[in-house]
């Protein structure tokens, strides 16, 4: 399902990252949004506005005095409707007119008489980006409610490394997508545990399972965008660490209980989506164990329940449980809820949810059953938040009265 499509003007100046604006401008009209590109002189110098164009399937403008425009005032037309501008890469020169109300192209004056929101994802020299006076345009950028992502550090092209690479395309997408979202969890703390744990045998061996991670990756990336400050607790995945979340990498379930016992007091909502092992391998070797018998045992005893542990804290945060069954779902779900006592449990309605792209699931709390339909994973996760916040809301609502 495509996010609800936006109007983007994107501003491209001139810094080699503008190359970098071409996947943008990919990842954009892939999620369905309308993409105006505006170029400037210098960013024309890097890619040629027939690249935008064809990758938008929109005419580029470069040009304030532009007779194509019916009034000839582009610098008026081309941003109305817009639901923001976005300047990527975003140079220093183009931060200082925009920070001190200068107009002398068509940007920068398209920029001046905007009615909507700006976001600018800098790209520069290390050098420049501490330059002082570009410090000051950032901090008066900030102030004037314009919106800075990144940058980001690393290896630039000029040879050099430290802090002014712009974010990566995927980055630049993933906060242009939380931008947009209701922001229902602001300021709250959400703990989240994601993936498979693995319970070693021996030194190359171990009992793991197949969840890939992407649903408690997703559940992260929407909490994110909520608003929320996240910690996600990893376990086996491929998964990118979604931007701007704190990770912390785990292996087996008593390191993944370790991790979330230490930061479960800074918690106010926790949602375990991990499928944790129900059991560790007690006589494991620490060598790799040689075929040299027909028969082993491995002597198995059960791991704790993390998310049984949590919610019956005495000061236990807003817990949210998932559950993945083989059979009698609802029945199973509905007895695991009442068992661990969660206010909301999610129970998965895709037989083989793990690893999938898209999922189906039924929210189950005291209200009722609510079924979310089959999407793709960071979908359910969007609506299972907005579920989320308002039964939390409605919780801390009751215990204050
Ligand atoms: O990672 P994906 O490939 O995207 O797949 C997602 C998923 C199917 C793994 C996910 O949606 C899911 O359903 N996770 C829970 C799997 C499960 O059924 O867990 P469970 O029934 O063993 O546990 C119920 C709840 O207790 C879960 O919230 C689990 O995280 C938690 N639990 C379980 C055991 C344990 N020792 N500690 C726990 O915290």
């Amino acid at each position: 399902m495509k996010q609800t499509q936006k109007r983007i003007v994107l501003g491209v100046t001139g810094g080699v990252a503008a190359y970098k604006a071409a996947e943008l401008t990919r990842l954009m009209i892939k999620a369905g949004w309308d993409v105006q590109v505006v170029l400037t002189q210098a960013g024309a110098a890097f890619v040629t506005p027939v690249t935008f164009q064809a990758l938008s399937c929109n005419t580029v403008f470069t040009d304030q005095w532009d007779a194509r425009i019916g009034n000839n005032m582009p610098h008026i037309d081309l941003s109305r409707g817009a639901d923001a501008i976005v300047v990527a890469p975003a140079t220093a020169d183009l931060m200082a007119k925009v920070a001190n109300g200068l107009c002398d192209d068509l940007l920068s004056t398209m920029i001046a008489a905007r009615d909507c929101p700006l976001l600018v994802a800098p790209a520069m020299n290390k050098q420049m980006w501490e330059n002082k006076p570009n410090q000051r345009n950032v901090a008066q950028l900030k102030a004037d409610g314009v919106i800075v992502l990144g940058p980001d550090a690393g290896d630039q092209a000029c040879g050099e490394v430290g802090m002014g690479r712009m974010l990566e395309p995927a980055a630049i997408m993933q906060a242009l997508e939380a931008f947009f979202q209701p922001k229902l969890l602001r300021g709250k703390r959400v703990l989240i545990t994601a993936g498979a744990t693995f319970e070693r045998i021996d030194a190359v061996r171990g009992i793991t399972n197949t969840s890939s991670g992407k649903m408690g990756f997703a559940v992260a990336r929407a909490a994110l965008e909520a608003g929320a400050e996240v910690t996600l607790v990893a376990g086996e995945t491929a998964q990118p660490t979604p931007f701007g979340s704190r990770r912390i990498n785990v292996q087996s379930a008593h390191e993944m209980l370790d991790a979330v016992e230490r930061e479960v007091a800074h918690t106010d909502i926790f949602i375990s989506v991990a499928a944790v092992a129900d059991y560790h391998v007690v006589n494991q070797s620490e060598h790799k164990i040689k075929k040299d018998s027909p028969t082993l045992t491995l002597e198995l005893a059960a791991n704790p329940d993390i998310l049984a542990q949590v919610a019956s804290r005495k000061y236990a945060p807003f817990c949210v449980g998932f559950a993945a069954e083989s059979e009698k779902l609802l029945e199973h779900a509905q007895a695991k809820r009442k068992r661990k006592h969660l206010p909301l449990l999610v129970a998965n309605l895709v037989q083989d949810a793990m690893g999938a792209d898209d999922n189906e699931v039924i929210l189950l709390d005291d209200a009722g059953e609510h079924r979310l339909p089959r999407a793709p994973k960071l979908e359910v996760a969007r609506q299972l938040i907005a579920h989320l916040a308002h039964l939390y809301q409605t919780t801390l609502e009751g215990k204050q009265k």
